[in-house]
């Protein structure tokens, strides 16, 4: 439990109730889930500010949490925070950050995925202790793996507990969590892909989801369980010699589908690093586009 905020005046070293005020700029799916996770079980290890967009999100939050408010505005959330969190989207980063003025004794934790601590430090200044994490929905549970990028004990502690902690020395490792990371859509989908395979042949929805869940939760509980294995030993073992997973397989890796895979992370890595945008398709790519106000 964080209970000391360790840079509260050392006059008063037995106050346990002083905790970090934290403020979040840009509050949409990742925000509200790090401002759950940080709330959980009735924890108040942080007084939380959110900036007023998204609207409905922040006053809902701030409703449900006594230890979370809204602010006036993006400036109002950096003025009255310690930490300040980044997490709009990457398109409008340099703009609203470009609108702020921030103080030197802040720290940042950005969870902005395409902008590097260099890319932000000019943005921040003259704040200039910046940190990079990649919580993902489930920390809203306090589940799931957690990036964290810092040299700040501080926000160790903030993060600490609010999933599988996973802290990388060498932020060119947070490019590559967060390509992967990308897969996330891609693991659905072909959860989805074999869903509508089997409701194409007569499977009502609900017993196809049932039983598609099911089978993807055993497998990746296997895979975590396992963790000191390698895949393609739980692939062996998950497949009877001459059977039909090795089949499947086989036929899936002859069609390019490992390559592919790794073509998309080689691509998704790229566009992290500045060198491809959401235009950019593997070569001999024919792509459904979606549009992106749609989704
Ligand atoms: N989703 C994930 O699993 C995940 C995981 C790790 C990191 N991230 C990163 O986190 C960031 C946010 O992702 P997200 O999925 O949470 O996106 P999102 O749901 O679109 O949230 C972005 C939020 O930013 C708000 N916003 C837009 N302009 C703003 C402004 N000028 N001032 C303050 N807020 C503004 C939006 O408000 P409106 O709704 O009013 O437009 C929206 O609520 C991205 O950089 C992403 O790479 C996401």
């Amino acid at each position: 439990m964080y209970q000391r905020h360790p840079s509260q005046p050392t006059g008063d070293p037995l106050d346990l109730n002083v905790v970090p005020k934290v403020g979040i700029i840009g509050v949409g799916t990742i925000a509200e889930a790090l401002t759950m996770g940080l709330c959980a079980f009735d924890d108040q290890r942080a007084e939380i500010l959110l900036s007023p967009r998204n609207d409905t999100l922040s006053r809902r939050l701030a409703l449900r949490y006594p230890n979370v408010k809204v602010a006036a505005d993006n400036q109002a959330v950096v003025d009255e925070s310690e930490i300040v969190v980044l997490a709009v989207r990457p398109q409008v980063t340099e703009e609203v950050l470009g609108a702020l003025r921030f103080r030197p004794d802040q720290q940042i934790v950005s969870l902005i995925a395409t902008f590097s601590v260099q890319r932000l430090s000019s943005l921040v200044a003259p704040a200039n202790e910046i940190s990079r994490a990649i919580p993902l929905p489930p920390v809203a549970e306090r589940q799931g793996p957690l990036a964290l990028y810092t040299q700040s004990a501080e926000i160790l502690r903030l993060f600490d507990g609010l999933g599988s902690l996973i802290r990388v020395e060498d932020e060119t490792h947070l490019d590559l969590i967060s390509a992967v990371t990308s897969l996330m859509g891609t693991y659905f989908g072909m959860m989805g892909t074999v869903d509508d395979w089997l409701i194409e042949r007569g499977f009502k929805p609900e017993a196809s989801r049932a039983y598609v869940g099911e089978l993807f939760f055993n497998l990746a509980s296997a895979a975590r369980n396992r963790s000191e294995e390698s895949f393609t030993r739980l692939s062996a073992d998950y497949s009877t010699l001459g059977g039909l997973n090795e089949h499947a397989w086989r036929e899936l890796q002859a069609a390019g589908w490992a390559d592919h895979l790794q073509a998309a992370l080689d691509l998704i890595l790229d566009r992290i690093h500045g060198h491809a945008t959401f235009d950019t398709q593997l070569p001999g790519a024919a792509n459904p586009r979606v549009d992106q106000g749609k989704r």
